[in-house]
């Protein structure tokens, strides 16, 4: 008897704990499961290659179409460098050097450029630029100098 007292007790206190939980900020577990729906349910296009070929001038096409337009929210580098609200945003900006960007397979990052990610502040392209400089800025996202070395983008410093 006292045992079922107990557990009737405990109850309410058991739930207590479990609202308490779903008021904290996202956890790494749900987190790991937006990630991972991002990749493997939302983005599509998986199969299909960087006809870009992986040159230093391709490289160069791809970083300057990214200076123009992807720069204000990602910084020149990509790694977010000099963007005043890159934490501010929610979700935040990301680093495209991290290995949650750098784990989308080189059509899927294309898929993201033309369309962007619905509901976050990440923009679709598709229209403003074309196929030839979304897939040249793929490519330039495989081969990011390090973190800072490119500078601010203009409009912030002037
Ligand atoms: C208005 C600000 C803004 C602009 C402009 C913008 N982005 Fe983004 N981008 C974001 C935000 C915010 C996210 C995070 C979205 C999310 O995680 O849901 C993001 C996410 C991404 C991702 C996915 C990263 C990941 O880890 O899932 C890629 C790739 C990306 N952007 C590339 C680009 C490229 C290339 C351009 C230019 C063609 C560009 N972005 C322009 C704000 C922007």
């Amino acid at each position: 008897m006292p045992r079922v007292v107990l557990a009737i007790a405990a109850a309410p206190l058991l739930m207590l704990t479990l609202i308490g939980c779903k008021a904290n900020p996202p956890g790494k577990a749900e987190t790991a499961v937006v990630n991972w729906a991002k990749h493997k349910m939302f983005v599509h296009n998986k199969k299909e290659k960087n006809p870009i070929q992986n040159t230093p001038a391709g490289i160069a096409d791809g970083r300057e179409a990214f200076s123009h337009y992807c720069a204000a929210c990602h910084g020149l580098d990509a790694q977010s460098t000099g963007v005043p609200f890159a934490d501010r945003m929610s979700p935040p900006v990301p680093s495209l050097a991290g290995m949650d960007a750098q784990s989308y397979s080189d059509g899927q990052l294309k898929w993201i450029i033309d369309f962007g990610i619905w509901p976050s502040g990440m923009p679709g392209s598709k229209g403003m630029l074309s196929d030839d400089e979304i897939w040249s800025i793929v490519l330039y996202l495989r081969h990011l100098p390090p973190a800072g070395s490119l500078g601010e983008p203009q409009m912030y410093t002037q």
